[in-house]
């Protein structure tokens, strides 16, 4: 892939916009997130420990696409007044980040604690407080400390103990200051693709069992940690806690019966799994998905379920822990049964034989560089009606959203993404959903984990050539700061990025007129 160049700097926009449509109402918030590993660098900087992040890559540079790491990703360790600066920019009402694990506490267990490590948010969250921006902070975004991975990290029951002292070290150190947190990102993915498949670090491949052993560690050590945030913090810190889970929209692929089942089903096991213990009134995980997993493990031969069973005092313990539910969303995929689904010795036990669906594309969709990624605003509407029915209306923030390009600053398949996923959140917002506010993913161009630095999200663009990481304003920042400001969508605004870099294989750009052609190659 070619970059093709630079050509002009610093124009402000000569379009003008319009501030007609709809209108986010007034408490609706606006933010931009990111993650430790996928930004910071400095893996090894002032004693931070080594993370399952830093292991995978260094030992499996095979497994990543373009053979990169995190070693010094966006710089942010260094460059964080930068960010900071950037995020005031983009005129946010919130930063969403994660601490990691690894550099506050080296081997992720709390006897010892490194100071440099916890200077490093200290200096971060200060700096967001007086430029009046809220910190939303995030415990666990997939980085994982190695030592804790050496001890069987999300297989044991341990682990559940360990999360929570260093829950409490996070909430004692920084609560004074953040009053919005997250336990973990996207516990499907921490799971399912890390345990259950080779998608994520650690990589255990091992679908059917050791997801949902670590699925039952990480309900645990989240409720845990949100007990102990309630009954020793919250009442003078004042924040709230949720969770971000993650899902597709399964839309049935036709309108009979069956499909309707099947996207029921893939819904149960994608975003029930973690959310019905949570967010239900049982306090368990979901009928359909217990008496399947128990019936199919009976047939292949276990002598229990493969799905672990929570005890009655368990599940007091994990029903109701969130304030807020946080959904992190990109996409949307056809679904129908999978009519190979009851074969007792369909493969190996599995997940995807679990769910009994069987996923497509509608070939109208239009697909993004990243090309599991196909965009379906509507998809983002039903996700949060699918909640406000399933668990009550209870307050709702999209934590991630966004979509990954190719290289280049002229990003207008992102811009029409923002645009069009925003509108299906005020349609889902005069639908009756209670969505507070919305955190776009991500603020800069960053490690996206096994496709490396080959896509990118970022609202920022990141010159990983240059020694500081520069980064420069995409066009869509300029958008997303527009529809901030006006609180409204405007679908021909197209505004000059900072800097013009192009991508020879951005063809979107070449298919659209760009006011002054400039985006040609
Ligand atoms: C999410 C993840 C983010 C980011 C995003 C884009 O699953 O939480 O860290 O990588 O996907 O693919």
């Amino acid at each position: 892939m070619t970059l093709q160049t630079i050509v002009l700097f610093c124009t402000a926009s000569l379009l003008w916009w319009s501030v007609e449509g709809r209108q986010f109402p007034n408490q609706f918030k606006f933010g931009v997130g990111t993650s430790s590993y996928q930004i910071e660098g400095a893996w090894n900087v002032d004693g931070k420990g080594e993370s399952i992040w830093d292991h995978f890559t260094h030992h499996h540079p095979d497994m990543i696409a373009d053979r990169s790491n995190g070693d010094v990703a966006c710089d942010s360790y260094h460059q964080w007044r930068r960010d900071v600066e950037m995020v005031n920019e983009l005129g946010v009402d919130i930063y969403r980040f994660s601490i990691a694990w690894a550099r506050i506490m080296p081997t992720g267990l709390s006897n010892q604690i490194n100071l440099k490590g916890i200077e490093y948010y200290d200096n971060l969250i200060n700096e967001l407080l007086e430029n009046g921006i809220t910190p939303m902070v995030t415990l666990y975004h997939f980085d994982l400390p190695q030592k804790l991975h050496d001890l069987g990290g999300w297989l044991t029951a341990d682990i559940v103990h360990h999360f929570v002292e260093y829950a409490r070290v996070v909430f004692k150190t920084y609560g004074d200051r953040v009053r919005m947190w997250t336990t973990f990102n996207e516990p499907w993915h921490i799971c399912e693709n890390s345990y259950g498949r080779d998608g994520l670090a650690p990589a255990v491949n091992f679908s059917g069992v050791a997801n949902y052993i670590c699925g039952h560690n990480l309900l645990k050590a989240h409720a845990e940690a949100v007990h102990l945030y309630r009954e020793q913090f919250q009442s003078r810190q004042h924040g709230v806690i949720g969770i971000s889970l993650d899902s597709r929209w399964y839309e049935p692929a036709t309108e009979s019966t069956d499909d309707s089942e099947a996207s029921e089903w893939a819904l149960q096991f994608h975003l029930g799994w973690f959310g019905h213990p949570i967010f239900s009134s049982t306090g368990d995980y979901p009928e359909y998905v217990k008496k399947r997993i128990n019936a199919l493990s009976k047939d292949q031969n276990f002598s229990r379920s493969r799905l672990p069973v929570f005890t009655a005092d368990e599940i007091n313990r994990i029903k109701g822990t969130a304030d807020f539910f946080g959904l992190n969303t990109y996409t949307t995929r056809l679904v129908t049964k999978n009519s190979e689904s009851n074969a007792a010795n369909y493969k190996t036990p599995s997940f995807e034989h679990d769910s009994a669906v069987i996923f497509t594309v509608d070939s109208s969709w239009a697909s993004a560089h990243t090309s599991w990624l196909k965009i379906v605003p509507f998809g983002l509407r039903k996700l949060l009606n699918w909640i406000r029915k399933e668990y009550g209306n209870l307050p709702m923030w999209v934590t991630e959203n966004g979509i990954g390009t190719s290289m280049g600053t002229v990003d207008y398949q992102r811009v029409d993404y923002y645009n069009g996923y925003l509108d299906a959140v005020l349609d889902a917002i005069e639908d009756g959903c209670d969505v507070r506010g919305y955190i776009a993913w991500s603020l800069m161009d960053n490690f996206e984990w096994r496709a490396g630095y080959e896509s990118k999200f970022g609202l920022f663009y990141v010159d990983f050539e240059s020694p500081n990481r520069t980064r420069y304003a995409k066009m869509s920042a300029k958008v997303y700061r527009r529809i901030i400001e006006s609180r409204s969508i405007d679908n021909s605004f197209r505004p000059q990025p900072d800097v013009i870099i192009l991508s020879s294989d951005d063809m979107y750009c070449d298919k659209n007129a760009f006011e002054n052609k400039a985006c040609v190659p």
